[in-house]
């Protein structure tokens, strides 16, 4: 059940697809003031539980913090941050009451989740102007399933997507992204993809390929696929100003860029240095953009992850004019002169409200200040590829993620969680945020595995990578000038090739879990909470996961354990893969274990009456056979696999799904 509460004059974000009337009055289940700006506060009783927030930092239950929904560039994910860059405005409050709010208002709104008053929640923002949904429902897995019909199905990627990627910042041409490949080929470690950043463009140009650097670029995509390798291209949202390019100059002609105050393009830096950005708010802009992508389709690619979208700024014109002037004015001063003004000066130049104040989008006749709009930037920019792509491939899927997003864009791709650190808590941090960001339709996600900035150590690649092996986007990404973290940099490589092995034995698993939870409006990636709500033990549990219906994860994500305590709800199967390839099942009993888990091996835990299918190992997803999978778990058990052809948009077909059954004893 839905209600659907119209305050003030709502901006059309279009995050919901089903309609709604409007309800008269206000909600019985939380205050609503509009006195000054907007308001609304409900009282939380003691061991109520807060859900949601989808891309946040922290614990699966919110409580305890204040969040912001602003979305930013924010390579810090440090424990105080309150926003990253997604803004996913959906919570759900349970315990004594069990109810979901839904608040679809595109700029800056807080969440204080029982942090200024330990029983209040209250969220707050400048405007009154919002749609605000509440929804009922018997559980919180109940209020997700009807929150995730409402905003629609869940992006579905082509199945090569669920291969594992190579991906770093500083691979500078085609030798060396040959090299990658053919180092894992040697080594028989399973590769689907390689991600090209920034450097394989031409000055950073999107939608170019630097020819010194590539010069038959359709060539080598071409080889590239005769490896069975796919090239992922990164898009950056700001396009470069510079007479004589392309994608420039029909930006201008087309009036596709947003306008500064004066209603001319508006000027911004990113890594091409000045740019323009494109005004994907407006249908037509988004149009255009969006069929930029076909430049590089056309030579062969078949995904893109998009980037820089918040859109990160580095600064503008203005910001550097005030800027030097403050400078101007500390070195006039007698010493000893203040640096407030100067140190407030720098710090407003990178992604500030005061750049997102500068600019304007097109929507309908009217020009809509940036600022008032800002957390749908990454979302339009995706669904500009994403419509992009309907409409120009029907019948195929391309895969397609992006850094920023706002509830909606979950239609047109997925996410990953944005620049992380080499640090043990931001391994933990990717398994807690895997189901919040399902809850608000993010299915497709992952983190950079072993950690973007800052420098990695072996083992947290390898702990990272055996919890990467389970979530849709599994791929190691590291920035330039940190070290290199390819599973060739590191002594005992085999012990990689053990781990990202198994990725490629539960692909039928994963990608029969990921379509199920996608076509079915559904999370892949649950609490514990939602499965075990009458077990005070496992409903805090927020280290494990349950993934689909047959499966818990608990991942090592500490430094020096040789293992870890598991807490079982119910008796399991413990699932071990050894690195020669054998498994190992131990039954245990309900209660918590010790469980030792080297390097180099994954475990999992059956659930028990459950079982799931497992392929051999194969070297990237073409070679994974769907018709030779053998079960394993509790005698008896079946299963129901999902398997299609991957590649096109049919996923209703009656034989896309077959019972498995696992032998009585
Ligand atoms: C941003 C992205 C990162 C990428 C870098 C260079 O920081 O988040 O993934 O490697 O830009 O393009």
């Amino acid at each position: 059940m839905v209600r659907k509460y119209v305050i003030g004059n709502p901006f059309p974000t279009e995050a919901v697809v089903q309609e709604f009337p409007p309800e008269k009055g206000l909600p019985e289940q939380v205050r609503i003031s509009t006195d000054n700006g907007f308001e609304l506060t409900c009282s939380l009783e003691d061991g109520d539980r807060v859900y949601g927030l989808g891309e946040n930092v922290r614990g699966i239950n919110k409580r305890g913090f204040r969040y912001i929904s602003d979305c930013a560039d924010a390579p810090h994910h440090y424990e105080d941050v309150s926003s990253l860059y997604a803004a996913h405005n959906f919570l759900i409050v349970a315990g004594h009451r069990t109810f979901g709010l839904f608040l679809d208002y595109p700029a800056t709104m807080t969440f204080d989740v029982g942090y200024e008053k330990m029983d209040e929640l209250r969220i707050t923002c400048d405007r009154a102007d919002l749609d605000l949904y509440v929804l009922d429902g018997d559980s919180p897995q109940d209020i997700v399933h009807t929150f995730r019909c409402m905003i629609g199905r869940s992006y579905i990627p082509p199945r090569f997507a669920f291969g594992f990627g190579q991906s770093r910042w500083g691979y500078m041409n085609e030798d060396d992204i040959r090299d990658v490949v053919r180092k894992h080929r040697e080594a028989h470690v399973p590769l689907d993809m390689v991600y090209m950043d920034i450097d394989y463009m031409e000055r950073y140009k999107d939608f170019t390929v630097n020819a010194e650097r590539y010069p038959d670029f359709p060539a080598f995509v071409e080889e590239m696929r005769r490896e069975h390798v796919r090239l992922i291209p990164i898009i950056d949202a700001g396009v470069k100003i510079e007479k004589g390019y392309g994608t420039y100059e029909e930006g201008v002609a087309g009036n596709y860029f947003c306008k500064n105050a004066r209603g001319e393009d508006f000027v911004g830096e990113v890594w091409p240095g000045w740019v323009h950005f494109p005004d994907v708010l407006n249908p037509e802009a988004r149009e255009w953009f969006g069929g930029q992508y076909r430049f590089l389709v056309d030579q062969g690619i078949e995904g893109f992850w998009n980037d820089m979208n918040e859109p990160s700024i580095f600064k503008t014109p203005e910001g550097e004019a005030e800027a030097k002037e403050a400078a101007r004015r500390f070195a006039d001063a007698p010493a000893p002169a203040s640096t407030g003004e100067l140190q407030a000066a720098l710090r407003a130049l990178p992604n500030s409200h005061e750049n997102f104040r500068r600019f304007f989008h097109r929507v309908g006749d009217r020009m809509v200040c940036h600022d008032d709009v800002h957390n749908l930037f990454g979302y339009n920019m995706t669904r500009a590829a994403g419509e992009a792509f309907e409409r120009m491939y029907p019948d195929r899927r391309i895969l397609l993620f992006s850094r920023s997003s706002y509830v909606g864009m979950h239609r047109y791709g997925g996410i990953w969680q944005g620049d992380n650190y080499s640090w043990w808590s931001h391994l933990l941090l990717n398994l807690k945020m895997m189901p919040s960001l399902n809850m608000v339709g993010f299915l497709y996600t992952g983190a950079d595995l072993g950690g973007f900035g800052s420098n990695c150590s072996r083992d947290l690649v390898l702990r990272w990578l055996a919890l990467g092996v389970f979530t849709p986007l599994m791929r190691n990404h590291s920035a330039i000038r940190t070290r290199e973290q390819e599973f060739y940099r590191f002594e005992r490589p085999e012990d990689f090739r053990a781990v990202i092995s198994v990725r490629y034995r539960l692909l039928p698993y994963l990608y029969s879990e990921y379509m199920k939870a996608a076509l079915g409006n559904d999370m892949m990636f649950r609490p514990l909470a939602f499965v075990y709500p009458e077990d005070p033990v496992a409903v805090e549990i927020e280290d494990q996961l349950m993934l689909g219906d047959e499966i818990m994860i608990a991942p090592v994500y500490q430094q020096n354990m040789s293992g870890r305590f598991v807490y079982l709800p119910e008796t399991m199967m413990l699932l071990r893969f050894l690195p020669d390839g054998r498994l190992e099942e131990t039954v245990l009993e309900k209660g918590s274990h010790y469980i030792p888990v080297a390097l180099n091996e994954v475990i999992l835990l059956i659930r028990q009456g459950r079982a799931l299918p497992l392929g051999d190992v194969f070297e990237y997803e073409e070679a994974v056979d769907d018709s030779d999978l053998v079960m394993h778990g509790f005698p008896g058990a079946s299963y129901e696999l999902y398997s299609d052809d991957g590649m096109t948009r049919m996923y209703d077909r009656p034989e896309n799904r077959r019972t498995l059954h696992m032998p009585e004893t």
